[in-house]
């Protein structure tokens, strides 16, 4: 049975990864922050990753990591001029030095399993928008360790998913604090972008799937 990690396990997008991969034969060790996620068949352990050097001492250890996919990451609006320390290392903090440190601890499983990790960036690290600098700079510099490790470690894949609105908690929490309307259309569903991240692992061990975009279709 393959093994997976996948972080933000609790929330949208990740509880949605975490069902599809259990259904398909997967053992997922999945990471939460607040509370285990409501997949019964998968395996729970907690880490925060703003909280100082994270080690991630509840991670259940095993010899062989098929995939590792970051799906933890919290979406905060704030203007560059109100932006405190706190703001900038919360977001460092959640989407590039956890993921970074929790992949290296997992590094020697990956190599062992020629691995694949995915991470779930967001279109808005490629062209940023007015009230979102925190998020936007640590994603864009996810995106350059991302690209350092593909380089370093020829024997493991490492993908990232470019996604544009999914429709999750974080999407909510953000609409719930501006003027803006829900409009369904706007939104990709969670489950639909589970569903290319299972096709992703599917990849034929030739292929690396460097970057992928996602943005919602007319269809
Ligand atoms: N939703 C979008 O429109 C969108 C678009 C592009 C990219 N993304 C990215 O996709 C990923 C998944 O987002 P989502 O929409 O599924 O978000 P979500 O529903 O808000 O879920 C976020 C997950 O991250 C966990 N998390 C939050 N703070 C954490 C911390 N300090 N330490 C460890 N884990 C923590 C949450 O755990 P708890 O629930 O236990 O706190 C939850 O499992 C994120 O990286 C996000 O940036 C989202």
């Amino acid at each position: 049975m393959p093994t997976a990690i996948v972080t933000g396990a609790s929330g949208g997008l990740g509880s949605e990864v975490t069902s599809l991969l259990v259904e398909r034969g997967w053992e997922v060790l999945a990471q939460y922050h607040n509370q285990p996620g409501a997949e019964k068949d998968a395996i729970w352990w907690k880490a925060d990753f703003t909280s100082g050097a994270p080690e991630f001492e509840h991670l259940p250890h095993r010899k062989h990591i098929h995939a590792l996919i970051h799906c933890a990451g919290t979406a905060t609006q704030t203007r560059c001029e109100d932006a405190f320390i706190d703001d900038w290392q919360e977001a460092m903090a959640l989407h590039l030095i956890g993921p970074a440190q929790l992949t290296n601890q997992c590094l020697p499983a990956l190599r062992q399993a020629a691995g694949h990790v995915i991470y779930i960036n967001s279109l808005i690290a490629l062209t940023p928008e007015a009230e979102w600098a925190p998020y936007c700079a640590s994603k864009a510099a996810a995106k350059a360790w991302l690209a350092c490790l593909r380089q370093e470690e020829p024997g493991i894949v490492a993908t990232e998913i470019f996604a544009d609105k999914i429709d999750t908690q974080q999407r909510r929490t953000v609409l719930a604090k501006s003027s803006m309307l829900y409009e369904p259309d706007d939104y990709m569903q969670p489950e639909a972008v589970a569903r290319v991240v299972a096709r992703l692992l599917d990849a034929p061990p030739e292929i690396e799937p460097s970057s992928v975009m996602l943005r919602r279709s007319g269809r």
